[in-house]
């Protein structure tokens, strides 16, 4: 019963974080290469606001996923248990507070090299969140394929 809800909660937790980071990073370059001063703000403001979905999706997802997972550790679990660590670190080391110092900046009309400099941080961390939650996505399709597999066999 509990791996049953779990296998739904898992993969909707993924999706929404992944999906949330996807839209910061390009609402970010879209905003930044046609929009205003005062636009780029209210994308920095949203994004700030969006910490609220992503944050605790990621939790869930990572949680969920490690329960799922159990004692295994190897294939395509053991990759995804070894890219969550990354993923969160990531997540609280670079991007949270790149993204505090983006709004700041821009709330105070301050766009010079230091908002650029670290503008290019954060993409280039959120970039690679992206990359590794598509690739945790991927895997996760097929674990849940081989153990229907294994089920059908059977
Ligand atoms: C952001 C991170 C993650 C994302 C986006 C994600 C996404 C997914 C997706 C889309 C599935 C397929 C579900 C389906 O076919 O209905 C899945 C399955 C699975 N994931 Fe993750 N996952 C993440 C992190 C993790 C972590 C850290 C683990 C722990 C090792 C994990 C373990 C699993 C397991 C065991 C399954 C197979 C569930 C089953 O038995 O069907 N996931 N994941």
């Amino acid at each position: 019963m509990l791996p049953q809800i779990l296998r739904r909660i898992h993969p909707a937790a993924g999706f929404l974080g992944f999906l949330t980071i996807l839209t910061f990073w390009t609402s970010t370059v879209a905003v930044e290469a046609l929009g205003s001063h005062q636009a780029i703000l209210a994308v920095k403001t949203g994004i700030l606001w969006g910490m609220i979905v992503l944050i605790p999706s990621l939790a869930v997802a990572g949680a969920t996923g490690f329960k799922l997972a159990g004692p295994i550790s190897k294939g395509p679990v053991a990759a995804k248990k070894r890219r969550m660590p990354f993923i969160a670190a990531n997540g609280i080391l670079i991007l949270i507070p790149c993204a505090v110092a983006l709004q700041r900046l821009a709330a105070a009309g301050d766009f010079g090299a230091i908002f650029y400099a670290v503008q290019a941080v954060e993409l280039i961390a959120g970039a690679t969140n992206i990359a590794l939650m598509g690739l945790n996505i991927r895997d996760g399709f097929r674990m849940t394929r081989g153990r229907l597999a294994a089920r059908v066999a059977a």
